[in-house]
């Protein structure tokens, strides 16, 4: 691949394989491809053998390369992750607290998060961000952070998601001013947000340079790197990088993947040359944006005749397609279902009001046409909708503090109208929609009428409904 260094992880890795060394150690597969066949990259899936480091304790080979990602982020420590954004995020939160400390999350946040709260079993005070009328959630404003803030007597933390699932940027300048005046660390989930500081349209907001202290970026969901692999960003002196470091030896695996390692620095390489490509990508998104403008019933969330002003929110990441159905009969399920079944696009994710496509830097000029010419036709077709009902807020269930064995301990009843019309039914498990995978309720929580009937509403949609 011509943007590939020579010097770079990924062919010193093709060198030492066609090398005589045989290999006595793992993986199982032992880069045999005589056996195998060359269509798994086995030749270059090792362990930590002379030579290539180790990622845990790193300080050669895989030491540059998290160099690297620190040099072209711009951060003051940076550390590359192969079990996706998921482990920087439960390493960030845990390093920063301890165990009933009290800290303050967007509601919105996705289950990662969730989940290293209850490890530690902190006391969780959850801040809402707005939701416009087609149900997507907006920038969390920095006023609810500080009366979230005033409200506690010791807050260590507060952890955002910005951007968004679905591109919606938060003014993470202003929230982490006012997290460091009452000396609370702030934790920004990026993981949608890796490609962003390498468009113009993403320096508003980008957590790195706004004072953001730990940064979690999934370089596999934006960036042409493999599943699994992402980036963390330890800021200032607030966090401290040995405390993060420590507890990403516990989240993440210890046989970290040497394929997905070279994925990183190949990935690396490419976002820091590959400036036309970005050049182009942008004015991709700008061709389709100017076509969406001829749309007279979906509508592309701030794109086309739309505009983040409109929405309220503090910044957006273009890149994200967000269409609306809102005014249409259709919903945004059945809209995805149409892309696939009749045009072969297949989308990211679909809720009741609108389906999201994610778009990328290695998008086609033909992929983006193609979508753009299905949206025109589409929307010549269907039917403008008599005015559907603005979409509920998030759900704002009722916690009660319970520590996990007490959890543990709570009957695995069955939810049904009967048991939240009660107003006793404590879920012990937690239920999102999957995708994005941010919980309408948790663990501990209370689950009441309105959030029996924003559940059933998401399942009549057709929307994945997890329960676990
Ligand atoms: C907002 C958000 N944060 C974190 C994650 C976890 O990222 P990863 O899949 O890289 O572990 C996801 C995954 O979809 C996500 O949407």
């Amino acid at each position: 691949m011509k943007y590939m260094k020579n010097d770079g992880l990924y062919y010193s890795l093709e060198s030492y394989s066609n090398t005589k060394a045989y290999p006595f150690h793992m993986p199982g597969h032992k880069r045999n491809t005589g056996l195998l066949g060359k269509a798994m990259p086995f030749n270059i899936d090792i362990t930590e053998i002379n030579g290539f480091d180790d990622l845990h304790n790193a300080d050669g080979i895989l030491k540059k390369v998290s160099e690297k990602a620190q040099a072209l982020y711009n951060s003051d420590r940076s550390f590359i992750l192969v079990n996706g954004s998921t482990c920087g995020i439960l390493a960030a939160i845990t390093s920063v607290v301890h165990r009933g400390s009290t800290v303050i999350a967007a509601r919105n946040c996705h289950k990662s998060v969730y989940n290293a709260c209850a490890l530690s079993e902190l006391d969780v005070r959850f801040v809402y961000p707005p939701v416009t009328k087609s149900g997507v959630c907006g920038s969390i404003s920095p006023e609810s952070i500080r009366c979230a803030l005033e409200e506690c007597s010791d807050p260590k933390a507060v952890i955002i998601t910005s951007p968004t699932y679905e591109g919606v940027i938060s003014d993470v300048e202003t929230i982490a001013r006012i997290c460091h005046e009452r000396n609370a660390v702030l934790i920004v989930d990026n993981a949608h947000g890796a490609h962003l500081p390498f468009c113009t349209f993403g320096k508003k907001g980008d957590p790195i340079s706004s004072g953001a202290d730990i940064v979690v970026s999934s370089l596999h969901k934006t960036l042409p790197a493999l599943t699994q692999t992402s980036v963390a960003h330890v800021m200032g002196d607030r966090a401290d990088p040995e405390r993060f470091a420590k507890y990403l030896s516990v989240f993440e695996t210890s046989s970290p993947s040497y394929v997905l390692m070279a994925s990183i620095d190949a990935c690396l390489d490419f976002t820091k040359s590959c400036k036309k490509q970005f050049a182009y990508y942008e004015n991709e998104l700008s061709e389709f944006s100017k076509k969406m403008s001829k749309l007279e019933k979906l509508k592309i969330l701030c794109a086309g005749n739309d505009t983040i002003e409109k929405n309220g929110f503090y910044s957006f990441d273009r890149g994200k397609i967000v269409i609306e159905t809102d005014g249409t009969t259709l919903s945004g399920v059945e809209l995805s279902e149409i892309l696939r079944d009749e045009y072969s696009l297949e989308l990211e994710m679909a809720y009741p009001n609108y389906a999201l496509a994610m778009t990328s830097v290695c998008d086609t000029a033909d992929g983006m046409k193609r979508l753009a010419d299905a949206l025109l036709e589409i929307d010549k077709k269907v039917t403008r909708s008599k005015g559907k009902q603005a979409f509920p807020s998030l759900p704002k269930p009722m916690r009660i503090r319970m520590t996990n064995a007490e959890i543990d301990m709570l009957p695995d009843l069955e939810l049904t109208r009967e048991q939240a019309a009660s107003g006793r039914y404590i879920s012990h498990k937690y239920i999102y929609a999957y995708p994005p995978g941010v919980p309408i309720a948790a663990p501990g929580e209370i689950i009441g009428m309105f959030e029996y009937e924003y559940i059933e509403m998401l399942k009549k949609s057709g929307v994945n409904i997890v329960v676990k």
